[in-house]
Order: structure tokens, then C-alpha cells, then sequence
């Protein structure tokens, strides 16, 4: 029987965001449109110059979606069969599955229980002489520890890779890289533009950014049949290219990225304030710097499947961000040893809706539904 009360709360919407825009994307799509130029060309040119300028990075080199970013990433530093890279344990399986599909092996750094990012204390130990690169992901909008990370690959020689899917707009809080947006650090940072992204599109889209020119022109080549002249190709490419919609799309989107970062920030604070004191969870800590992909609670003494369950019952929408950590897919049976924190993480997550438009009554709603339940 359900005991919905009062109107439903999403995991995720669009709803607001497209009807307040309504008339600017009408316009940047007719643009396109009329343009005839739907695939790369001057719309994408202007995103990328514009996204590298908000990143202050030197290159940004857009594709088809994140998972290529990461794959042209690590093509672009000609990571291979015999080469490993190591990646956190808990993250969206494009981690681990881009490491696979270059022939490289991924090889895993439990994360830290209260940030769910790589434990950097553990980076070093997983190093071998196979290592090419590291690829930490800034898990949920958090930046990763990269003052710790950098010193260990700059002193070991590896490059980084660092998984951005998340983060768009998220910069470093403190440390050396003060102030400089995550993806900007390593030698390439990949980025998603999922539509649920902090930076969605309204489709399929990626990029990859980088200060290396090399590595630049790499990028490019690969994302477009490994040919940077009409047909002319050096190498084996892909065709991973982002299309004029969606870069028409990002670029409206763009300009608002920071209000919508803080937006999702005070949804965090709203939700720690109106979390405090209800027993059997743990709330994440609101960190300088973290722009909040997912506001991820921790339900403890084995409740949190009971606490989803019974929120779904009260219409309230939820999601385990994850369940399975890579190292524990059916792919990789037998060939990890266990990795502690994530999987007590994998056991206990919950992801609580959370998006720029939700309203103050919603989250309320969430929080008095939790409090009830538990
Ligand atoms: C951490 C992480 N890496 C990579 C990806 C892959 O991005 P895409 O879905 O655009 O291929 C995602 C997408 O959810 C992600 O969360």
C-alpha cells in the first residue's frame, strides 16, 4: 500500500531548468539548424575555446561522451596491452572498463570512508614497474586528494588521468593547486556531459582537456579516425565526435555552471542542517570545494536497501551510487583481493535527490521521510 504523501520528489529533473530556458534553446537550436553544420565545425570550435577558457586549461578536445574521453585519453599516452593503471575501486564502471578496452589492466586503491575518493596513503604500495598511469575520479563532485597524488606520480613518473565525469567546476579548495579546477592538474582530465552531469547536454557528450600540446593533438587525431587531414589517417582512430546540438546546448549551459554549482552546494547545507541528529546515517561533510554530482548518505546497521524501499513508498526517488564496487563486477571475478571501504561503502550508499532546481519544500520532505523511516 503506499503512503505517498504530497507530490513526488525526483532522484533528478530537468523539468525547471528547461522550462525557464525554453526560449534560449529554441534559439540555439534553430541556430544549429539553419546552419547546416551539425557535426563538429564552428559551434563545437566555440564550446571547446569557451570550456577551455572557463577551465583555464590550454586544450579542450570534446567527444561522442565521457567513457571515450577517458578511452582517447589513455590511447593518446599509448597505454596498451602489458601496462597497468591504477583507478579507484569505487566509481561508474566506465573507470575500469576504459583501462580494459586500451588492453591495459586496471589495478585498484581502496578509497578513503569519508571522502569516497582514492586513499592516497595506499597510492604508492600499488605502483609497479606495469604502472602508466593513475586515474583518480573525483567521486561525486568532490575533488580528489591531488596534492598527495601529484607528488607520487611526478616523483614515480606516471602520468595522470583524472576522471572529471563528476566535477565539472569543481576547483581545488587549498594546497598547491589552490583555486584550479579539477582535470586541470594530471596530464588529461575527462569529462561527461550526461545530461544528470553538473555540465549535461541534452544527449551524449565528452571532452578531455589537457596543457600538453602532444597530447592535444593526439586527442584530436584519435577522436576522428586518427586523422588530423581529410583523409589522411597516421594511426587507428575512432569517430567520437560531440555534434552541434549538444555544443549549442553546453554553451547556453555554460555561463550558468557556477550558479548552478552553488545551487547544489546549498541543497548540501539545507540537508545537513535538516539530517542533524537523526541516528543511523552518516551525512557528508560539506568541504570547500565540492560541488555535489550526488549528496550520498551512509545508512548504517544494515537499513539501507529497508530505507530506500520505504522511501519509494512515500514517492520519494533515491539511488545506490554503487552497489557493486568495480573490483567485485562479475567481469573481474577471482582476480582482485578485497578492498575494505568500498565495499562497506558499496553496502551502505545512498544518493538522495539533488539538482540546482530543487525546492527548499522537497528537500524537507526528503529529510522528514528519513527521519521517519529510521
Ligand atoms: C566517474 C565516471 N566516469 C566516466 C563516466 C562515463 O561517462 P559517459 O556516460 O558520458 O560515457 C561516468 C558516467 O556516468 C562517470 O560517472
Amino acid at each position: 500500500m503506499s503512503q505517498q504523501q504530497g507530490e513526488p520528489v525526483n532522484i533528478f529533473s530537468l523539468e525547471t531548468e528547461i522550462e525557464e530556458n525554453w526560449a534560449e534553446i529554441n534559439h540555439a537550436v534553430q541556430r544549429v539548424i539553419k546552419s547546416g553544420m551539425f557535426i563538429l565545425g564552428s559551434e563545437v570550435n566555440a564550446f571547446e575555446e569557451e570550456a577551455a577558457k572557463y577551465l583555464g586549461a590550454k586544450h579542450a578536445i570534446s567527444c561522442a561522451n565521457g567513457t571515450d574521453a577517458l578511452i582517447i585519453s589513455l590511447r593518446a599516452l599509448d597505454i596498451k596491452a602489458g601496462d597497468e593503471v591504477i583507478t579507484t575501486p569505487f566509481s561508474f564502471f566506465a573507470s575500469a572498463e576504459s583501462i580494459c578496452l586500451v588492453g591495459a589492466k586496471p589495478q585498484f586503491v581502496d578509497v578513503d570512508l569519508d571522502t569516497m575518493n582514492m586513499d592516497m596513503s595506499q597510492l604508492e604500495a600499488a605502483i609497479t614497474e606495469k604502472t602508466k598511469a593513475i586515474m583518480p575520479v573525483h567521486l561525486f563532485g568532490l575533488p580528489a586528494n591531488m596534492d598527495a597524488l601529484m607528488e607520487i606520480a611526478e616523483r614515480r613518473g606516471i602520468a595522470v588521468i583524472e576522471d572529471t565525469a563528476q566535477a565539472f567546476g569543481a576547483r581545488v579548495p587549498d594546497g598547491k593547486y589552490q583555486g584550479q579546477s579539477v582535470g586541470c592538474i594530471g596530464t588529461t582530465g575527462t569529462y561527461s556531459f550526461f545530461p544528470t552531469k553538473n555540465l549535461g547536454c541534452y544527449g551524449d557528450g565528452g571532452m578531455i582537456s589537457t596543457n600538453d600540446d602532444e597530447v592535444a593533438k593526439m586527442c584530436r587525431m584519435i577522436r576522428f579516425h586518427g586523422s588530423n587531414r581529410r583523409y589522411h589517417h597516421e594511426m587507428i582512430g575512432m569517430n567520437s565526435r560531440l555534434d552541434a546540438l549538444q555544443a549549442a546546448i553546453l554553451r547556453l549551459k555554460l555561463p550558468m555552471l557556477d550558479g548552478y554549482n552553488a545551487a547544489r552546494v546549498q541543497v548540501a547545507k539545507n540537508y545537513a542542517s535538516l539530517l542533524e541528529g537523526v541516528e543511523g546515517i552518516i551525512t557528508p561533510e560539506v568541504r570547500p570545494g565540492h560541488i555535489f554530482h550526488q549528496y550520498t548518505i551512509r545508512v548504517l546497521d544494515g537499513r539501507r536497501d529497508e530505507l530506500q524501499e520505504k522511501l519509494r513508498d512515500k514517492a520519494i526517488g533515491s539511488i545506490i551510487y554503487y552497489p557493486i564496487p568495480q573490483d567485485r563486477l562479475e567481469v573481474f571475478e577471482g582476480q582482485y583481493d578485497r578492498m575494505p571501504n568500498s565495499d562497506t561503502l558499496a553496502e551502505q550508499v545512498l544518493s538522495l535527490p539533488i539538482h540546482p532546481y530543487l525546492k527548499l519544500e522537497q528537500q524537507q520532505r526528503v529529510a522528514a521521510g528519513i527521519s521517519e523511516i529510521l
